[in-house]
């Protein structure tokens, strides 16, 4: 299916994250650059527009992220009792090196100004507008064929390092981009068995939380 043919309820079911259906190839520019344009028109509190975003394609660096996902995969792994770390073996956490492209996405508090319209009371409305970007974005490359795997196994002090991000300038997520042979119709972790999702009917609720 091309992107010409989906409606966005199309594209909101067939989003998955995406971990071992990368192709191995890498996501042309062009297509790169479309998924970017539409993270970029997110809404953003106050119009600040508190993102940006690195695109990671050195094999090297790519490599040392994956390094150091594996060791906190293995924190986590070792933290949990033994029936659930048995669960989480066979789950596949990332595809860093196999998507070919990292984008990592990053929040800065000081973009917009001392007056950020509509963040004095809620603080975290920044961040929430970044992931919105992120929302964007995904949505973006499910309808070209791009898949996107968000990581989140990661030190937020090694990743600033690692793509050099200045004081004050925070990451947010490191997304595995790059074409894919197929969007799995399950979530992975429904898959394994580790957490199945919740019927829509008990997210909703009327007039009060209770209701
Ligand atoms: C904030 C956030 C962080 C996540 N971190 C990881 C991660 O580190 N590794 C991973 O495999 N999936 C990660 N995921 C993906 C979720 O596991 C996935 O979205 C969820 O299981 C539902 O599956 P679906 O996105 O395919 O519908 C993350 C998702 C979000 C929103």
């Amino acid at each position: 299916m091309y992107a010409e043919d989906l409606n966005v309820y199309d594209v909101i079911r067939m989003r998955r994250d995406v971990r071992a259906e990368f192709t191995g190839d890498v996501v042309d520019d062009a297509t790169l650059w479309r998924i970017l344009d539409a993270a970029h028109r997110a809404p953003s509190v106050g119009n600040s527009q508190p993102w940006d975003f690195v695109v990671v394609r050195e094999r090297a660096t790519l490599r040392r992220f994956a390094d150091h996902v594996a060791e906190k995969r293995i924190e986590f792994r070792d933290a949990l009792p033994p029936e659930r770390a048995a669960t989480f073996e066979p789950i596949k956490i990332e595809g860093i090196v196999e998507s070919g492209t990292g984008i990592v996405v990053t929040y800065d508090h000081q973009r917009g100004g001392p007056q950020v319209l509509g963040r004095a009371t809620v603080p975290e409305t920044g961040i929430y507008s970044a992931v919105l970007a992120i929302q964007n974005l995904w949505l973006a490359a499910t309808a070209e064929g791009v898949g996107v795997g968000w990581v989140s196994f990661y030190d937020p002090g090694f990743l600033s390092e690692l793509v050099g991000l200045p004081d004050g300038i925070r990451p947010v997520a490191w997304l595995c981009a790059g074409p894919v042979r197929e969007f799995q119709r399950v979530p992975d972790l429904e898959r394994f068995g580790w957490r199945s999702g919740r019927p829509l009917d008990e997210a909703v609720h009327r007039e009060t939380f209770r209701g």
